[in-house]
């Protein structure tokens, strides 16, 4: 992230500005389809957790302005991960420093000894980051630190004893990500300790031991290790893995943010990699800090923070700033015997289809305006196709102002992309009109794409997920007009256009 005292100055001169707009939830950009708080400033989600038939986003938030200030924890709650209702704020800043990011558990056996009336409790595992020791240039600011609820997550109460896990004299020693490792009946903590992942173990939450480092020398190392997400999965063909989710800041593929992976095998003590080579879960420049939902079962679920930390605080939004991705779920695929991560967006989105227009197969060479085909009038949508045989092609999202963002697929290069240098309002940072691109991994000769667009963003997985993409846009005028293009031809199969309702009442 920037500068976090620079952030503080602005978060509080800013602050009366935004405070004196009511939310309404169609303001420009807001987004439709994706979650985004009533008002003010978000980054990471958090405690992804779903209990009860609920699912719980706990998110980093600053109440009083739209950029980032002394942290605190938001809370939105859900039936199905896409329908969101606010909830009061989870956690406040106290003596101890403000709440970063971290993870939320169920603990069944009551091994905290926290749960009540023999109910098990939900224990939060978050950061308490020390601004008044940062200030003084101490590097022990951040510990890990605990709290309950025992009213399935509607109150939470900090731990007594907290923090739980001292600093042992690393500045960056944050985000912990907690799961239960059942073979040994134990926590496991994934924790960010500057450019590795430092392994923790306990029996109760409570305390803590170390045991193993990951990472020094694998990945992508040009910033900062965050927010990690450590689960089991069993691949396509059956074999028992384990994915680590690594995010860091800067040092992503396009500038600035952004969230890769390993596979590999973990036996409760250490994490050891199949994949030697740098592997993203997104390469667009639009998600980061992205972690996986906790008690889902075989479902791997995940839900990253749309914006990136080059812009997040000046993006062209006041009443509040940021959205997350639509959630995701995560699969492991053996491709030419490697195993890959790919994301789709969940199932439940389906949900939001008003009616779906199926366009059948269009053989596309030169230009195809589809806008009056699909009479076209809504912002968000889904669009759908796959090809035979993939050749260089576009999808064009355009205003009568002039402004258009290109989705597509350079053969020559062998690079799926995002172009957005024309795509409307970019001069509150100069690095954010760009044209993203990612190298294709799958290498099949056909193809399967979807896209999900919103007012002011689009995530494109292309290859069943195995390239995904991310970016946000600002045009002055909605985009109204949608074509596909290609020079030398290009044949779509499958082609499938699904309007997609607001998910704000
Ligand atoms: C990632 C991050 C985390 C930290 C939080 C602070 O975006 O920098 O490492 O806990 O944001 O808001």
């Amino acid at each position: 992230m920037m500068n976090k005292a620079k952030c503080l100055v602005i978060g509080l001169l800013a602050s009366t500005t935004a405070m004196a707009q009511k939310p309404t939830y169609k303001e420009q950009y807001r987004p439709q389809i994706h979650f985004s708080p009533p008002a003010h400033w978000m980054n990471d989600p958090n405690g992804l957790l779903y209990y009860k038939g609920t699912y719980h986003l706990f998110y980093q938030y600053y109440p009083k302005a739209s950029v980032w200030g002394p942290m605190h924890w938001g809370h939105a709650t859900s039936a199905d991960m896409i329908h969101w209702k606010n909830q009061p704020v989870a956690l406040y800043p106290d003596s101890l420093g403000l709440i970063f990011s971290g993870s939320a558990v169920v603990d069944y056996n009551n091994t905290s000894g926290l749960g009540k009336n023999g109910q098990p409790p939900l224990i939060a595992i978050f950061t308490h980051h020390d601004q008044a020791k940062e200030k003084d240039g101490k590097n022990d600011t951040e510990n890990q630190s605990l709290a309950y609820s025992n009213d399935d997550g509607k109150t939470w109460h900090k731990y007594d004893h907290n923090p739980v896990l001292k600093n042992p004299g690393i500045s960056d020693f944050r985000d912990p990500n907690v799961i239960w490792y059942a073979a040994e009946k134990k926590w496991v903590m994934s924790l960010a300790t500057k450019d590795r992942i430092t392994f923790y173990s306990s029996p109760n939450l409570k305390e803590w031991k170390k045991e193993s480092e990951f990472g020094e020398h694998l990945g992508a190392h040009d910033g900062v290790w965050e927010c990690p997400a450590l689960f089991p999965a069993t691949a396509s063909d059956g074999k028992k893995l384990w994915v680590l989710i690594v995010n860091i800041n800067p040092g992503g593929p396009n500038g600035g943010s952004a969230t890769q992976y390993f596979v590999g095998y973990f036996d409760g003590n250490k994490f050891k990699e199949l994949n030697k080579d740098t592997r993203w879960v997104d390469s667009g420049t639009d998600e980061y800090a992205g972690v996986t939902f906790h008690n889902t079962g075989d479902r791997n679920i995940f839900l990253g923070w749309m914006s990136n930390w080059d812009y997040a605080t000046t993006v062209p939004t006041e009443v509040w700033r940021s959205a997350n991705t639509v959630p995701r779920e995560l699969k492991v695929v053996n491709m030419d015997h490697n195993y890959y991560v790919t994301s789709e967006p969940i199932k439940e989105l389906n949900s939001l289809k008003t009616t779906t227009i199926d366009l059948k197969s269009l053989n596309v060479k030169g230009e195809k305006d589809l806008t009056k085909l699909i009479k076209r009038s809504d912002n968000q949508f889904e669009l759908k196709f796959s090809s035979k045989q993939l050749k260089s092609f576009s999808v064009v999202l355009s205003n009568k102002g002039g402004e258009q963002l290109v989705v597509g697929f350079d053969a020559a290069e062998n690079n799926w992309y995002i172009d957005r240098t024309k795509a409307g309002v970019s001069d509150f940072n100069k690095t954010f009109a760009k044209r993203m691109v990612s190298k294709r991994i799958a290498n099949e000769p056909g193809t399967d794409v979807t896209l999900i667009v919103d007012v002011a963003s689009v995530e494109l997985f292309a290859d069943k997920g195995s390239t995904v993409m991310t970016a946000i846009f600002f045009p002055k005028k909605p985009y109204t007009d949608l074509a596909v293009s290609s020079k030398g031809g290009f044949e779509m199969s499958g082609v499938t256009y699904s309007p997609l309702k607001s998910i704000w009442p």
